[in-house]
């Protein structure tokens, strides 16, 4: 009991992936004077959290855990406990796509948020301060305060937004400094009062002018269009590859220009294979079904564009590839360099290599898979397909007897590898195709590979 009055708050967290893990371990770490509980349902996560070996990789994510955990920071599957013991509930689990009944493929599915709310409503004995952390669709708090607040015992939950905006493999980095965080509250004087205590948890460590505060509809909606926009600059400059490729302009050289002007900025303009990642094609076509839901056609129609062109731009890598070979990859050995959706992480969801992956099987290549930390997942993405690929933990061993080499993931250490003694040991003519743009590849082909890039000339012997 002495132990528990230590600490000023308590705070649970309900969800404990790629955003409730690292989310909470850092506001653990940089306020020692509260207690952080992250709970889930899954058992095998929660072991994971308390030993050496965390569930997910993230750089830093390890030594910040070892800071506070067992000081002021506890995994723990018991749930309702937590619940109980906290006046601050974040809840950070998972919003995938609907897969089934009214708005499947584009709709959020609500259902372990939903679950989730009447796991606090039944347990809760005093008033709570809810966080929404996942991201959700637009006016999700009214429905969450109404099952919360439909309770017989008199207790009261305020329901306040506030997303997440950090990206995979830079998640402690952008946890310690954010651009900004946003929290949306009502405009009431209970709303305004738990907006407060949310904003004193960040201010411990995030610049006052950077705590955004709002009403609770545009948080909620300003996740979706954050990831919208981002997504609609990568397509943009993918569907710019495809004409680059065209007219032997250079996309790298285009995104440059285009990128210097202040109003525009560089950042999000590099071209690549597509767009993966948990979110953003989840959240656009939320975003889509939103709009068709409210009878905005036109502006669902726009939106979903940005995945048409992403869906297109892996397309198009393989039919470039199979084009490059002769119009036939069938019995060829191809590499694929890379499989995460993206450099610093082992997550795969949505990852572009997927679709190349299996877009290649079925033209019957013989795909070796090589990555430094996305081969367990590999194998689960391509479960049915095992029979049929390899795996191979070095790259070496994967480009060995290949005829090509396709760069899906822009893992730092594919610059740096000896490409001379990669060429020897590959079948000739060999080809090298960049989905990243990150190899030098004059040098590739002054090696003696044929080097198709994404939106650049191709550099070829033949
Ligand atoms: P995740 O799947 O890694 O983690 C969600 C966790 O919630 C799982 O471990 C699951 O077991 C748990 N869970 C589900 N229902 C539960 C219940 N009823 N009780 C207890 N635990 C339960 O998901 P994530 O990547 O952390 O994403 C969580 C949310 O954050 C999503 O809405 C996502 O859109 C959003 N988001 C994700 C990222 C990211 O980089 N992954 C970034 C920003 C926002
Ligand atoms: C993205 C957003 O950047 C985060 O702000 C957001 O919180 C998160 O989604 C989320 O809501 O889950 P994340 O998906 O982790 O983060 O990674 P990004 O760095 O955004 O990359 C997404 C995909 O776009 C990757 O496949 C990446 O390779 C690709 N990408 C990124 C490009 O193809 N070109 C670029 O210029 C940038």
């Amino acid at each position: 009991m002495k132990q528990e009055q230590k600490f000023t708050r308590h705070i649970a967290c309900i969800g404990a992936g790629y955003v409730g893990g690292p989310t909470m371990a850092m506001i653990a770490a940089r306020c020692p004077q509260y207690k952080v509980t992250v709970v889930d349902s899954n058992a095998v996560r929660i072991a994971a959290w308390n030993s050496e070996g965390l569930p997910i990789y993230e750089p830093g994510l390890l030594e910040l855990v070892k800071k506070a955990r067992g000081r002021n920071l506890f995994f723990s599957t018991d749930i309702e406990a937590a619940i109980a013991g906290a006046e601050i509930i974040f809840v950070s689990v998972n919003t995938p796509t609907k897969t089934f009944g009214e708005g499947a493929g584009r709709a959020a599915d609500l259902q372990y948020w939903e679950k989730t709310a009447r796991t606090i409503a039944k347990v809760a004995t005093s008033d709570k301060i809810i966080v929404e952390k996942s991201t959700l669709p637009v006016r999700t708090a009214a429905a969450m305060a109404r099952i919360l607040n439909n309770n017989d015992k008199g207790v009261r939950f305020e329901v306040l937004s506030n997303p997440e905006f950090l990206a995979e493999g830079t998640a402690i980095a952008d946890l310690d400094k954010p651009d900004r965080v946003l929290i949306g509250a009502r405009e009431t004087d209970e709303g305004q009062k738990a907006r407060d205590a949310i904003v004193e948890i960040y201010a411990n460590w995030v610049p006052r002018e950077r705590i955004v505060t709002s009403n609770v509809w545009s948080a909620e909606l300003s996740k979706l269009v954050a990831n919208a926009i981002l997504a609609q600059r990568i397509s943009s400059i993918n569907s710019v590859s495809a004409l680059c490729e065209k007219t032997d302009a250079d996309v790298m050289e285009v995104s440059r220009a285009v990128g210097m002007d202040s109003r525009i900025g560089p950042r999000f303009l590099r071209p690549s294979i597509g767009f993966g990642g948990s979110c953003f094609k989840k959240d656009i076509l939320n975003l889509v079904y939103i709009c068709d839901s409210y009878g905005l056609n036109e502006v669902a129609r726009y939106w979903e564009g940005v995945v048409a062109m992403n869906d297109y731009q892996k397309r198009r890598f393989v039919q470039n590839m199979i084009s490059a070979m002769f119009n036939t990859v069938a019995g060829k050995r191809i590499a694929l360099f890379g499989f995460a959706f993206k450099a610093n992480t082992g997550d795969t969801r949505e990852s572009p290599a997927i679709d190349v992956a299996k877009q290649l099987v079925e033209e019957q290549a013989k795909v070796v898979i090589t990555d430094p930390k996305a081969l367990d997942n590999a194998k689960v993405d391509l479960a049915s397909y095992l029979s049929k690929i390899e795996l191979a933990v070095d790259p070496y061993t994967a480009a060995k007897a290949a005829h090509g080499i396709a760069v899906c993931t822009e893992w730092e250490e594919y610059r740096t590898l000896n490409y001379h003694a990669i060429f020897e040991t590959m079948e000739k003519p060999a080809f090298v195709f960049d989905g990243r743009n990150i190899l030098d590849h004059r040098k590739l082909y002054e090696i003696g590979f044929n080097v198709f890039p994404i939106g650049k000339p191709a550099l070829k012997h033949f």
